[in-house]
């Protein structure tokens, strides 16, 4: 991931104390429990009109909080999931909120063979894409936008997390097409999200880690949907303990201490 550049706020830099952090969560089961947990409330609206994307804030532990969804579809109804509102609602958030470190916490699919297990929550060290093929030299390298993470070795040892690479698409579940790209990607969980938080947090040089918690087994025997929608709530515990965890591990660090 890149540097913070110099204009950047005191802590990204490494410099001073970490003050204010962004979770991005895509669905809405998901951020609850952090709403409650860090006793958060929903924001006057100031994003753009028309936008559906909600933000929550508040103080815990010397931090300043926001946490942004995407919300709901504005025709149908459901969560805005997937990298178009990721990325948007992440864009917006760095503009208006300006934060020290991103957080992109959610659910995602591991691979059993690559040792996850459900409810197991990964710490993503690497991003890519798995469904952006552009088979013209140079621009491939582009659609899969491989990047390294901000690295926290600290928070790695200090946590009981297991760390492996996240693989992102705009699907649930996966096509021959993708399976080939994930495994190319050395991709341990697969998520709709992470790359592209990535790749904006990146365009504007914030810090930002990965919290991913595994829904459901991809390369197991069980459909993809019914096994994710039955573990969902059970593994949004586990998910909401580990963000705890790591911000309460941030709390009066420096960027360079994670
Ligand atoms: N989120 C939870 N499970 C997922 C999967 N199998 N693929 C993409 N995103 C997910």
């Amino acid at each position: 991931m890149a540097p913070p550049s110099s204009e950047e706020p005191a802590a990204a830099s490494g410099a001073g104390a970490i003050s204010k952090v962004l979770v991005v969560i895509a669905m809405q089961t998901e951020a609850l429990p952090l709403v409650t947990r860090f006793q958060l409330v929903e924001a006057a609206a100031e994003f753009p009109k028309g936008a559906p994307w909600t933000r929550y804030h508040g103080d815990y532990k010397g931090l300043h909080i926001d946490l942004v969804w995407p919300g709901k579809d504005p025709v149908l109804g459901v969560d805005s999931v997937g990298t178009v509102s990721a990325a948007l609602v992440t864009y917006a958030s760095i503009q208006f909120l300006k934060p020290d470190l991103i957080i992109n916490a959610g659910t995602a699919g591991g691979f059993k063979a690559r040792g996850a297990g459900i409810g197991d929550v990964f710490l993503a060290s690497d991003v890519a894409f798995h469904d952006r093929r552009i088979p013209i030299p140079v621009f491939d390298s582009y659609g899969i936008g491989a990047r390294k993470t901000f690295e926290t070795p600290n928070i790695v040892k200090e946590l009981n997390l297991k760390v492996g690479k996240l693989s992102t698409g705009d699907s649930l579940d996966m096509s021959p097409h993708d399976e080939t790209a994930i495994l190319s990607n050395e991709a341990t969980v697969k998520d709709m999200e992470g790359a592209a938080v990535a790749y904006v947090a990146d365009l504007f040089s914030t810090p930002a880690i990965f919290v991913k918690a595994v829904t459901d087994i991809v390369d197991g025997e069980k459909p993809t949907a019914e096994e994710f929608l039955q573990n969902l709530i059970s593994v949004t515990m586990a998910l909401d303990q580990a963000v705890m965890q790591v911000v309460d591990f941030i709390s009066g660090k420096c960027i360079s201490d994670l």
